[in-house]
């Protein structure tokens, strides 16, 4: 019988914070406003796009305190059982000196309004502390997710490089004081089960992957939430009523990442930040893709198996997971049960996940020497935007150059990601050449009737899926770029 802790704690700034009532959907952003009137943290779009409302997390990751940037206009109270939150009133007091980085952005001029300021200060001072000296393209990437509306990116980043010359990152609060509020969070983890209030407003901090597969099981209507970056908008922007929310980002087991000689296996709760070494080193492919999704705060905070569970047709990885014939395993209370990626999918907002059943694992097998691969995601801006479409290629060649195999899958082309059979079809057994692409390509049509959105329309996603062919069959064999006159 799991232990119960009724209360929720965790560390703000140098305080401790046991909280009794809480409601399920309060987001750490009204949290620090309106209750704590901590109002340094801004709120700007209130869907985790903007980085006006960033703080730092900090959690016991393996031993180590990691401190993470994460936009708390929708990370929910309930996700910080046993965390450490540092927010811009922890860097200075109002008369004492500024922080380093705070110093920086002020002397290169790198603040007008200020609206965004707290939030950008935020994300150098995490980059700050994990590397003192950043190169440009490090802190374009940590700031991938604050937007400047006035100031301009150029000051900001001469600031941001700046900062070591003010002070030791060594010597940093946060870094002096590491051991002793690792000693304090380790207090908090007590191995116990939260609960919180009653019926639908009603929170449950899983004490276990055990654990939560009984709540789950007992409880199938509950919302299960990890990084909440997209169930964060269903409470601030869609004002649905989700509860009871049971909290998974913290189930020690579903952080766990296993690496064999064939397979890569992510426990359902890795986020993109921590999977990155992981998947990159075997998947180099996927590198750039990695760095597009979202801004380093989602990455901080979404997991690859939320952006599966959730059943997008637009979600990044699913296209290039089932490209790769990723596996995921699904469970309901002791019973787990394997499928393929691509078969999860079902239609538009429904999924092969029974009541109560969860995500708990997602298995990628690594690529057999020989086949080649690619990943191309297409959207309006490069960064901290959803794709309009997401193509992902893979084929196995023979010794004398003709398609033994492909699997090509797509995100943003059908009502879920979903596999091109009729291209594939028309490519296994022919020459891997531009002849067969080109006759391949035209199957696109039969795969596909995309619908026209606000991303793209049908006529652009099409045409888009086709040049993405021929672009990959141009990378895999080295041929010269050619003319083709097609428009959309
Ligand atoms: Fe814009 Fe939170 S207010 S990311
Ligand atoms: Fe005005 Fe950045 S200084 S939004």
């Amino acid at each position: 019988m799991t232990e119960v802790r009724n209360t929720l704690r965790f560390l703000l700034n140098d305080e401790t914070v046991e909280l009794g009532d809480v409601p399920a959907t309060e987001t750490l952003l009204d949290f620090l406003r309106l209750e704590r009137r901590l109002s340094g943290s801004k709120e700007g779009c209130a869907e985790g796009d903007c980085g006006a409302c960033t703080v730092l997390v900090g959690r016991l990751r393996d031993g180590e305190l990691v401190y993470e940037s994460v936009t708390a206009c929708i990370t929910f109270v309930g996700a910080l059982d046993g965390a450490h939150v540092v927010t811009i009133e922890h860097l200075s007091t109002p008369d004492g000196p500024l922080h380093p980085v705070q110093q920086a952005m002020l002397d290169f001029h790198g603040s007008q309004c200020g609206f965004c300021t707290p939030g950008i200060v935020m994300s150098l001072y995490a980059l700050w502390m994990r590397e003192p000296q950043p190169s440009t393209a490090a802190v374009e990437r940590a700031l991938q997710g604050n937007l400047c509306r006035c100031t301009g990116y150029a000051p900001i980043v001469r600031a941001a490089q700046a900062v070591s010359g003010y002070a030791d990152a060594g010597d940093d609060r946060l870094v002096k004081h590491r051991e002793q509020v690792k000693a304090r969070l380790s207090e908090l983890h007590d191995g116990r089960r939260v609960e919180i209030g009653h019926g639908r407003d009603r929170l449950v901090v899983p004490a276990s992957v055990d654990d939560l597969a009984e709540i789950y099981a007992a409880e199938p209507g509950a919302t299960l939430v990890s990084g909440a970056t997209d169930v964060g908008l269903w409470v601030t922007k869609f004002m649905r009523d989700i509860g009871p929310m049971v909290f998974i980002g913290e189930v020690p087991e579903l952080h766990r990442i296993a690496v064999t000689g064939t397979q890569v296996t992510l426990g359902a709760g890795v986020t993109y930040t921590r999977a990155a070494p992981v998947v990159v080193a075997h998947f180099p492919q996927l590198g750039e893709l990695w760095g597009r999704i979202g801004g380093e705060q989602v990455r901080n905070m979404g997991t690859v198996g939320g952006n599966i569970a959730n059943g997008s047709p637009i979600g990044d990885t699913p296209p290039p997971l089932i490209a790769l014939g990723a596996r995921i395993v699904l469970r309901r209370g002791a019973a787990r049960r394997e499928v393929p990626l691509e078969d999860y999918f079902i239609a538009y907002g429904k999924q092969d996940r029974q009541p109560g059943e969860f995500v708990e694992t997602v298995t990628i097998p690594l690529l057999p020497a020989g086949e080649h691969f690619a990943c191309y995601k297409v959207s309006k801006r490069r960064d901290e935007d959803i794709s309009a479409l997401c193509g992902a290629f893979r084929i196995a060649l023979d010794a004398g150059g003709t398609v033994e195999a492909a699997r090509i899958a797509f995100g943003g082309m059908a009502a879920t990601p979903k596999r091109a059979g009729a291209v594939e079809a028309a490519l296994v057994g022919r020459p891997w050449t531009a002849a067969s692409v080109e006759a391949a390509a035209a199957a696109f049509a039969e795969d596909y009737q995309p619908i026209t959105d606000m991303r793209a329309s049908a006529e652009y996603r099409l045409l888009v899926a086709r040049n993405l062919l021929r672009r990959f069959h141009l990378e895999t064999t080295g041929a010269p770029a050619r003319l083709v006159r097609e428009v959309a």
